[in-house]
């Protein structure tokens, strides 16, 4: 028997943590499948990812650097990975065509709604950042129906811009954009790192007083990226900390429900994940 076979595309991968959560979902739900790690080519991604599909490959998840070019790549998208601009999961159709999707902001909001118990619906929600992690965000969360929801970049017009694109799908929320030296006063609910930098002497300055004495502050990156924001954090008293490992491994759930037609139960899944990475 063949077995169906899936991937991970990134350049570098060797650190990705995907095989081993999608062994995991596999082995807990009596999948037979194999699922492995593929370093992508810079010059030759989309002609790769092409020939992997005629070769049988059933499914594949994109990771750095590839999102956005895995977006230009296929045929069709879903509807959230045509709102987020990016694929982070592609299959091929029975007549041969690419299908892309998104599933990191599912992922986002499964983790904070199932596993943290935040419900956004009428909180202030902060979002450091404004590159395509946060443009995966906007729409779970707005469609969460937050009060007040503020993205603050760097570079301001980058966040005006996403401020525009998202405001159809404000509703009732209050949607600003600002830099990081203007963030409207606190206190927020929720505090989301979505940018590449750490805090500390070089990194982002933040103002005190940002956070709910109840708040979360979650970073989207996972391990030792995340360490100075989350001491910040909790050094401001917020009620809980996170990094983004329980993201990782929602959004692989989400992929591998799609591809498969299981969900797996990931808190099992995230403690493995969690304790090997502690080990490691
Ligand atoms: P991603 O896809 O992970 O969101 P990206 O699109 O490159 O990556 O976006 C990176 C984000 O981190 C941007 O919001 C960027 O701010 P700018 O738009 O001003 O470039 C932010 N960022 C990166 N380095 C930063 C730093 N040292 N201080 C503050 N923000 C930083």
């Amino acid at each position: 028997m063949s077995l169906d076979r899936y991937a991970v595309v990134g350049n570098p991968i060797g650190h990705s943590l995907s095989p081993r959560i999608h062994a995991l979902f596999a082995e807990q739900t009596s999948q037979h499948i194999v699922y492995e790690a593929r370093l992508g080519r810079l010059d030759h991604f989309t002609e790769d990812v092409r020939a992997w599909f005629r070769e049988g490959l059933r499914g594949l998840n994109i990771t750095v650097p590839f999102k956005e070019e895995a977006w230009r790549l296929v045929d069709q998208h879903s509807h959230r990975a045509e709102r987020a601009g990016a694929v982070n999961t592609i299959w091929a159709e029975a007549d041969g065509r690419l299908t892309g999707d998104n599933t990191d902001g599912a992922g986002f909001l499964r983790d904070l709604t199932q596993r943290l118990g935040f419900d956004p619906a009428d909180r202030a929600i902060l979002i450091l950042g404004a590159g395509g992690a946060t443009r995966g965000l906007l729409e779970p969360l707005l469609c969460a129906a937050p009060a007040h929801l503020v993205i603050a970049n760097r570079t301001p017009e980058k966040a005006r811009r996403l401020q525009q694109d998202f405001a159809d799908l404000a509703g009732g929320a209050r949607l600003e954009a600002s830099g990081l030296e203007d963030i409207p006063a606190g206190p927020y609910d929720l505090l989301i790192n979505a940018t590449a930098a750490g805090l500390g002497s070089d990194g982002l300055a933040l103002p005190r007083g940002l956070l709910h004495a109840q708040g979360i502050a979650y970073d989207l990156v996972y391990g030792p990226a995340a360490r100075v924001f989350l001491e910040w954090a909790e050094a401001q008293g917020a009620r809980t900390v996170t990094d983004g490992l329980g993201m990782l491994v929602e959004q692989a759930a989400e992929a591998f429900a799609i591809w498969r037609g299981v969900r797996p139960d990931t808190a099992p899944v995230l403690a493995a994940i969690r304790a090997t990475a502690a080990a490691g």
